[in-house]
């Protein structure tokens, strides 16, 4: 199992904060942001991770980062985005670094409160397809919203719907077999000139191999200022029961 962060974009919903570094590195509590997805992977047992970033300030990912030493890693790959081509973009630019294996693709400005293992290891049975995980929130028209039938299976998903067929996000943790790479090459930019991961979703979808999930715990995206807040104070107290990290051999990136 490959795991793959997307830390591209330019990050315009912060600006200016994201004027002089990337929204990736900004701090999340006692964290620079990309810690927590690459924790959410360390923790879930997948080791062989490449970073996907863009912009202007992609060499302070390996002056931070290095090779992952203090994740217990033995190195990162990284790769880089030209231009903000949306996240399927981002993903097809990992396809050499998959090859035919499986990968767990988690978006950098994502911050989970539970571990992904349960789910991660659900995929690493299933035989093939997809696997996303879907969250219950109050804004759904934020997010990719999953429209559900009566027995709970996903009968279709809309990409920030105006009207909201369900209460539950698509997000962003998402899991794919080898099919993902001719899925990218067959689509078309959106309204907002992007590839959309919705649209890679609903391949999965239509060719019947798409599960899902319901997440665990509290999950928050950290890419406008009020989920930028928001995740800051969720971590902090969840941090303050007890450190997400703590499965690390030794915790030596934030110290109390
Ligand atoms: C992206 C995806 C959306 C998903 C969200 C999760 O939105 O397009 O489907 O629900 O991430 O954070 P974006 O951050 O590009 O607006």
């Amino acid at each position: 199992m490959k795991g793959i962060i997307l830390a591209g974009g330019l990050g315009t919903r912060l600006y200016p904060l994201t004027k002089i570094t990337n929204k990736h590195l900004l701090p999340v509590y006692n964290r620079p942001m990309i810690h927590w997805p690459i924790l959410s992977l360390v923790e879930a047992g997948v080791r062989d991770i490449m970073i996907v970033t863009g912009g202007n300030f992609a060499g302070a990912f390996l002056q931070l980062l290095g090779n992952g030493k203090e994740f217990g890693l033995k190195d990162i790959h990284y790769t880089y985005q030209e231009g903000e081509g949306g996240i399927a973009q981002a993903l097809s630019l990992t396809e050499n670094f998959v090859d035919r294996d499986k990968c767990v693709v988690i978006l950098g400005d994502n911050v989970l409160e539970k571990s992904i293992k349960p789910s991660v290891d659900q995929f690493r049975r299933q035989e093939k397809g997809a696997r996303i995980l879907l969250r219950e929130v109050p804004d759904p028209e934020r997010f990719g919203v999953a429209e559900l039938d009566a027995k709970g299976n996903i009968v279709g998903i809309v990409e920030k719907p105006k009207e909201p067929k369900s209460n539950y996000a698509v997000t962003g943790v998402y899991m794919y077999d080898e099919m993902v790479w001719d899925v990218v090459k067959t689509l078309k930019p959106s309204g907002r000139g992007e590839l959309e991961i919705t649209d890679v979703n609903n391949a999965y979808l239509k060719a019947g191999t798409l599960q899902h999930s319901i997440m665990d715990g509290w999950w928050t995206d950290a890419g406008q200022f009020e989920s930028l807040l928001r995740a800051n104070n969720l971590v902090a107290e969840r941090e303050e029961r007890e450190s997400f990290a703590s499965f690390l051999p030794k915790d030596t990136a934030a110290k109390k």
